[in-house]
C-alpha cells in the first residue's frame, strides 16, 4: 500500500503500540523494600476510560496543548478536570457503571519529588491487573505484565520538581496471557495495590534473602545479598536477639554467609519472628523473619522435622465491597476464620495475593501455598507466555522469599497433561527449585479420568502432588473416590487441593438436591470419610473459604457467584459444611498432638 502523503498517526497507524511494548519491567528491576520509608502515591487520581487506546495513539502523556505555531490545539483529554478515583482500588466496585468494564483506564496525578545527588528513585506499583504502561513528565518509562506481582520502574533521570505521572491500566483478557481469557474468577481491573516512591542510595540493596538452611540441623541461617553495582564491598547482618552481628564480603555485588545460631523455630503454634537488619555502604534494610524447615520424606511432609497434616482451606482474593483490593482488616478476618475452622494452612489461589497476606500469616501462625495463575488452558506452546509465567513466579519468590509462613510455591492449576504443558510447568518447577531451596514446589493437578488414578506426569518434577477432585459434585458417583484412592500409589505426599460443592446459604433440601446446604454438607462428610483414612494424603484445601464473584456462574442459586464457599460472600454466615470440616480438623489436631 502506498504511504499516504499526510496522515494522522493516531488514526491511520495501526502499529501504534509497538513502541510501547518495549522497556519491560520484570523481576530484574525489583529492589528490596523491607524497612525502607516510601512516599505514598495512594489517594485521589484523575482518571478516564480509554476504550480505544486513544491515550497512546494521540500521545496524551505529552500534554501538548499548542502547536508549532503557538496556536491552541483541540484536546480530547483534560487531566486535572477528569473525575477522581481513590487508588488503590478495583474500578468494578468503585462505580457500578464499571462493574463489567474490561479494558484500559488512564490514571494520572502530580507529585513532588526532588532526589538528592547520590540517590536513585524507584516507582513501585504493588499490583495492577493485567498490564500497566507508565509515563512520567511526557516520557514513556515502561510496561509491566502480570496482574498480581509488583512492578518497579527506575525514574530518577525523568524526575522534575513537580511531576506528571500517568499510568495506563489495561485489564483486557488475552489468550496468550497468564491466566488466559478463561478463568473461574472475576476479572477485576485497576491499580489495586499500593503505589509508592522509594528513594535509595546510588548503590543500594536489590535483594536480601534470609532463611534456615534446610539441612536438618536447625542451626544454620543462610543470608544472601545482591546490590545494584557489581563491586567488591562488605555487608553487615544483625539479629540482635540472637546476638548476631556479622560482616561478610560481597564479590562483584553479590555475597552470602551462613550464620551459626539456634533460633526458636517458627510454626503455626509458635510463630516466633526475629528482627533482622542488613546494611551495605550507605544503604540499610530490615525485615521480621521466622526460621523453619519444610521438607518431604517419602510420602510425609515435615515441618521442623515433625510429620504433619496440612489442615487447609482454599481462598480467593475477593471482597464484595473491595473486589481484589482487600483491606488489611479483611485479610486478617480471612486468616482468623481459617484458624477458627481449625486450619494450620491456606491455599492462596489462584494468583499471588497482597504481600501483607504472608506477613500476617507469619504473625498469626498459618502456613501458605502461594500460586501463579498458570490456570487451565494456558498457551503452553508460546515462548512469550512462558516468559510471562516465569517472570510472575520469580517476582512472587523475590517478594515473599523471607516469609516463613509460605511453605509451597505452586506452578499452576488444573492443566491438561500434554507434552507442551509438561515442558512449560517442569521448567517453572525447575525455576522455583533453583530460586529457592527452602520451600516445596507443587501444582494442583487433575486426576487421570480414564484410569481414575493419580498419574500426572508433572508429579516427577514437584515435591508434593496437589490433586483437584470433585467426587459428589462434578463426578456425582461417590464410589469413584475410594476407587481413585485404591488405584493410586504415589511416591510423594498428596494434598487434595480441591473438593467441594455449591450451596446457596439458606437454600434447603435433601442431600441429593444440588445447591442446597444439605448437599454440600453431605459432600464434605463423604469426602472426609474416604480421604481421612488414606495414608499418602498429607493435607487438604477444600474449595473454598467463602463464596466469590464469578461471571461464569449464572444459575438461580449462583447469580454470578461461585457458591462453593463454606461461608457466604460477605463472610457473615457459615454453612453447615463449615462445622463438618471443623470437626474433622480439630480431631486431626488433637490426634497430631498425641503423636
Ligand atoms: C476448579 C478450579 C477452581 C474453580 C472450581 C469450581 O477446580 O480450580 O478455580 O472455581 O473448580 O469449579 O468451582
Amino acid at each position: 500500500m502506498s504511504k499516504a502523503k499526510k496522515y494522522m498517526s493516531d488514526i491511520h497507524l495501526e502499529d501504534y503500540k509497538k513502541q510501547y511494548e518495549t522497556v519491560k519491567a520484570t523481576v530484574k528491576d525489583h529492589i528490596f523494600t523491607g524497612g525502607r520509608k516510601s512516599l505514598s502515591l495512594n489517594g485521589k487520581w484523575n482518571y478516564a476510560v480509554d476504550q480505544y487506546d486513544t491515550c497512546i495513539r494521540q500521545k496524551w502523556f505529552l500534554e501538548k496543548s499548542i502547536d508549532e505555531n503557538g496556536l491552541t490545539l483541540p484536546l480530547d483529554y483534560s487531566f486535572d478536570k477528569w473525575p477522581e478515583m481513590e487508588l488503590p482500588s478495583c474500578w468494578n466496585v468503585v462505580d457500578e457503571k464499571y462493574l463489567l468494564y474490561e479494558g484500559s483506564m488512564i490514571f494520572t496525578r502530580r507529585f513532588n519529588c526532588t532526589p538528592e545527588e547520590d540517590e536513585e528513585v524507584y516507582l513501585r506499583v504493588g499490583a495492577a491487573n493485567y498490564l500497566i504502561r507508565v509515563f512520567l513528565n511526557g516520557e514513556y518509562i515502561g510496561i509491566h505484565r502480570g496482574g498480581s506481582t509488583p512492578a518497579f520502574f527506575l525514574i530518577t533521570e525523568h524526575l522534575k520538581e513537580d511531576n506528571r505521572l500517568l499510568i495506563q491500566a489495561d485489564s483486557s483478557r488475552r489468550p496468550e496471557q497468564v491466566p488466559t481469557e478463561n478463568t473461574d474468577w472475576f476479572n477485576y481491573g485497576g491499580i489495586y495495590r499500593d503505589i509508592e516512591i522509594f528513594k535509595v542510595p546510588k548503590i543500594h540493596i536489590k535483594d536480601f534473602r534470609i532463611a534456615l538452611v534446610p539441612d536438618d540441623s536447625y542451626k544454620n541461617v543462610s543470608v544472601e545479598v545482591k546490590i545494584s553495582e557489581s563491586i567488591d564491598t562488605t555487608a553487615l547482618i544483625a539479629i540482635d536477639e540472637l546476638g548476631i552481628r556479622c560482616e561478610f564480603p560481597l564479590d562483584k555485588g553479590y555475597g552470602s554467609v551462613i550464620l551459626s545460631c539456634e533460633p526458636e523455630l517458627w510454626s503455626p503454634d509458635t510463630p516466633k519472628l526475629y528482627d533482622v537488619s542488613l546494611s551495605c555502604m550507605s544503604d540499610k534494610v530490615s525485615d521480621r523473619v521466622g526460621f523453619r524447615q519444610i521438607s518431604v520424606k517419602g510420602r510425609q511432609i515435615l515441618l521442623n522435622g515433625e510429620p504433619l497434616f496440612l489442615r487447609g482451606i482454599s481462598c480467593h482474593e475477593d471482597s464484595v465491597k473491595n473486589g481484589k483490593a482487600l483491606s488489611r482488616d479483611e485479610r486478617i478476618e480471612n486468616i482468623r476464620i481459617a484458624k477458627e475452622l481449625g486450619c494450620n494452612f491456606m491455599r492462596i489461589a489462584h494468583y499471588p495475593h497482597h504481600e501483607e497476606m504472608a506477613v500476617l500469616a507469619d504473625e498469626m501462625g498459618i502456613m501458605l501455598w502461594e500460586e501463579v495463575p498458570v490456570y487451565w488452558a494456558i498457551r503452553f506452546e508460546n515462548p512469550d507466555t512462558y516468559l510471562d509465567a516465569q517472570n510472575q513466579l520469580m517476582e512472587l519468590i523475590k517478594r515473599d522469599h523471607n516469609r516463613a509462613s509460605v511453605i509451597i510455591w505452586s506452578v499452576g492449576n488444573e492443566n491438561a497433561d500434554t507434552d507442551e504443558r509438561l515442558k512449560f510447568m517442569k521448567d517453572l518447577a525447575d525455576t522455583a527449585h533453583e530460586q529457592d531451596r527452602t520451600r516445596l514446589v507443587s501444582a494442583a493437578c487433575l486426576v487421570d479420568a480414564e484410569e481414575n488414578k493419580i498419574a500426572d506426569r508433572l508429579a516427577d518434577h514437584i515435591d508434593v502432588i496437589g490433586i483437584n477432585e470433585y467426587c459428589g459434585w462434578y463426578t456425582p458417583d461417590f464410589s469413584k473416590l475410594p476407587e481413585l484412592m485404591k488405584n493410586s500409589d504415589p511416591e510423594k505426599p498428596v494434598i487434595i487441593t480441591e473438593f467441594g460443592a455449591d450451596a446457596l446459604l439458606g437454600f434447603h433440601g435433601s442431600e441429593k438436591d444440588k445447591g442446597t446446604e444439605e448437599c454440600q454438607k453431605y459432600v464434605y462428610e463423604k469426602q472426609i470419610e474416604v480421604l481421612g483414612d488414606i495414608e499418602y494424603i498429607k493435607g487438604m484445601t477444600p474449595w473454598i473459604l467463602y463464596d466469590f464473584r464469578c461471571p461464569r456462574r449464572t444459575s438461580s442459586i449462583q447469580n454470578y457467584y461461585n457458591r462453593k464457599g463454606l461461608l457466604s460472600e460477605d463472610k457473615k454466615s457459615k454453612k453447615p459444611a463449615f462445622y463438618v470440616l471443623q470437626k474433622f480438623y480439630l480431631e486431626k489436631e488433637r490426634a497430631g498432638k498425641k503423636q
